[in-house]
């Protein structure tokens, strides 16, 4: 186990996402959404975060291609899973857990864009903002951070420590 440094606690975390979804709640007052989770990462994320929103809620998931187990992005997004159902006329929230160069994203939001929804919104738990390459923003966001890579509350470094409850930085 390599020297992990606590970035965000599990405490802080939980303040923050129980804002964000006090938040969503009151944007989209009275009118159901569907949350599309980024796998894996987004899983920890969207499990707290729905249950901080109330309003008629369902889920949905996509998965693309990852970094494998390297830190840097290949540049190169290719989708492994698309969502189950239509995105079309609905109130669609796409849960990440970093916005990071954006490339995913704006690859995700293109995507999301041709079922011709209601509403996108992205809520994003980190963003680096000084890493994004694409013109693409979070509407909800948790917390900017700095240039590091972190791990836990859902984030791996090659598919390891998604199970810590802190968000940590790897050294
Ligand atoms: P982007 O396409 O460069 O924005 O990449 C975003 C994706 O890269 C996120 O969904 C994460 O899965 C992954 N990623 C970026 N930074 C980190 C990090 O610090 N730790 C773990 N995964 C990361
Ligand atoms: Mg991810």
């Amino acid at each position: 186990m390599p020297d992990l440094k606590v970035l965000f606690s599990r405490e802080q975390i939980a303040v923050r996402v129980a804002e964000i979804g006090a938040q969503i709640t009151r944007d989209f007052q009275g009118e159901p959404v569907v949350l599309v989770g980024v796998l894996k990462g987004a899983a920890i994320f969207l499990s707290d975060l729905s249950r901080q929103i109330q309003l008629d809620s369902t889920f949905d998931f996509i998965a693309v291609s990852s970094y494998g187990n390297q830190k840097q992005n290949s540049g190169e997004v290719k989708l492994q899973k698309d969502v189950d159902q239509s995105m079309e006329g609905r109130n669609v929230i796409l849960v990440e857990d970093i916005l990071d160069t954006g490339l995913t994203m704006m690859y995700l939001k293109k995507m999301i864009m041709a079922h011709r929804p209601k509403a996108f919104r992205i809520a994003a738990l980190l963003d680096k903002k000084c890493r994004r390459q694409q013109p693409i923003q979070a509407d909800y966001s948790g917390f900017e951070i700095p240039d590091e890579f972190v791990v836990g509350y859902g984030m791996d470094y090659a598919e390891r420590y998604r199970n810590l409850p802190d968000i940590c930085i790897v050294p």
